[in-house]
């Protein structure tokens, strides 16, 4: 899709958001609030060279605007205000946006050199949202991040407008572009994970720090780690890999996509034919999860239909020696699958709102408790993975006999696998898969 039709209903994401932040203000005692965008940040305090800006993610609700010190103000009864430096700097400037399509909706200050962009500020009841407590101390802004006024805030990133889907599909449309072409890379040739890393970036017209989060490019027993992104520069020799993990994503408007693929080479032995029988199972379990999002589940149900799921495939596989009504009781599948099902998918990658609510105590990791409701993006991400840190004490522990351990030991050089989908929830009937729309395949073998 192009930008001109991703950013037709622009006008009224934006009205919404100034009935949705007037609301926020006045049960909050606020009249205006000066969200800021933020500063560009020091690699270090003892050195002098800066990070890319990534704007603030409540600044980013409004406009994707990646200029440091840019400032938007939104007042009770007022079209919203975006003050912007022009100042020249001859040693950096920020990144042009994408797209202007936001400029005829804001009021606009421009800050030149030595201007401070107090005398522009509301002054009375008035809120600061933003990293920089330091300038909101200067400009005499006492309520920074103010708890309840931020939940509220926070609260508006839940359900997303057409506006906001349109940026996550095509967010998803650009990662597929990358997604495609390591799985043709993988299978035809033997680059490093740097390499494989760099291709993507290269696809999918990103340079790093743009990314929504670093790549995870793992290579056999790398996938093992379940962020892995110390791309290793070497080349795998004979026999390797085996296997890639892919967890990579793309922006559009600030808005992300998060896709993990997990790949594997036939072997032409046993062990790698159980593993793909994992990788299979992993990737039929993630369309059922996808298939059983109904309106009024709460998310942590699925993501324990998600254990039942994987106890049963390691069950089947002959991994445990136990049901896998067993494998789940007895907490085993939590060493194989350690992290939450899924998150709430928007501005950020791990986005706001839907983890108000702490998960049960088994469920430490799980970053979704919300009641499923129409109009949230949310990713369905199961995995399965031999990470020695979480199998040793199965080991060492009352419950190693439920366990095939060479089985284990044959399996772990293959690391891990992930399969990931973001999704919308629709009216009524389910959801939508806003990465399988742009990307058919799962994982798999060739
Ligand atoms: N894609 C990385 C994560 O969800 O943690
Ligand atoms: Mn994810």
């Amino acid at each position: 899709m192009n930008l001109k039709a991703i950013t037709k209903g622009y006008g009224e994401h934006v009205a919404g958001l100034q009935r949705a932040y007037e609301a926020a203000l006045a049960a909050n005692g606020f009249d205006a609030v000066v969200v800021h965008g933020g500063a560009a940040k020091k690699r270090s305090e003892f050195d002098d060279q800066w990070w890319p800006l990534r704007a603030t993610p409540h600044f980013q609700h409004w406009v994707a605007l990646h200029e440091p010190g840019a400032v938007l103000i939104v007042r009770v009864g007022r079209r919203p205000t975006l003050l912007r430096v022009t100042a020249v700097d001859f040693w950096e400037h920020a990144a042009a946006p994408e797209s202007d399509h936001f400029v005829e909706h804001f009021e606009h200050v421009a800050l030149a050199a030595g201007d401070d962009a107090k005398e522009h500020l509301p002054t009375g009841r008035v809120a600061f949202v933003g990293d920089e407590a330091g300038l909101a101390a200067r400009w005499g802004i006492e309520a920074v991040n103010p708890p309840a006024l931020v939940a509220a805030l926070d609260a508006l990133r839940v359900y997303k407008t057409m506006y906001e889907l349109r940026c996550l599909a095509e967010a998803n449309r650009r990662a597929a572009h990358g997604h495609s072409a390591l799985r043709r890379a993988f299978f035809e040739g033997a680059s490093s994970e740097l390499e494989l890393h760099l291709a993507y970036l290269a696809v999918t017209q990103q340079d790093d720090p743009e990314t929504p989060y670093k790549n995870i490019v793992a290579y056999d027993a790398n996938a093992a780690t379940l962020h892995h992104v110390a791309y290793a520069r070497r080349r795998v020799g004979e026999g390797g890999p085996r296997t890639l993990l892919l967890d990579a994503g793309a922006t559009c408007l600030g808005y992300c996509s998060d896709i993990t693929r997990t790949w594997v080479r036939d072997g032409g032995d046993a062990t790698s034919a159980v593993f793909r029988g994992l990788v299979e199972g992993i990737e039929a379990l993630q369309l059922r999860l996808c298939a059983a999002v109904v309106v009024g589940m709460k998310y942590e149900a699925l993501h324990d239909r998600a254990h039942d799921e994987v106890g049963a495939l390691l069950a089947a596989t002959g991994v445990v020696k136990c049901s896998g009504d067993e494998a789940v009781s007895s907490g085993l599948t939590r060493a194989f699958f350690p992290h939450g099902l899924g998150h709430s998918l928007g501005l950020q990658c791990h986005d706001v709102g839907c983890a108000v609510l702490k998960p049960r105590a088994d469920n430490p990791f799980l970053r979704n408790t919300s009641t499923i409701d129409v109009g949230q993006v949310f990713t369905i991400e199961p995995g399965l993975y031999f990470i020695d840190a979480l199998l040793r004490p199965v080991r060492e522990g009352d419950g190693a006999h439920r366990v095939d351990w060479k089985l284990v030991e044959a399996l772990a050089p293959f690391g891990g696998i992930r399969i990931e989908d973001d999704v919308v929830v629709t009216d009524g009937a389910g959801i939508d898969n806003l990465t399988r729309a742009v990307l058919p395949e799962g994982g798999g073998a060739a």
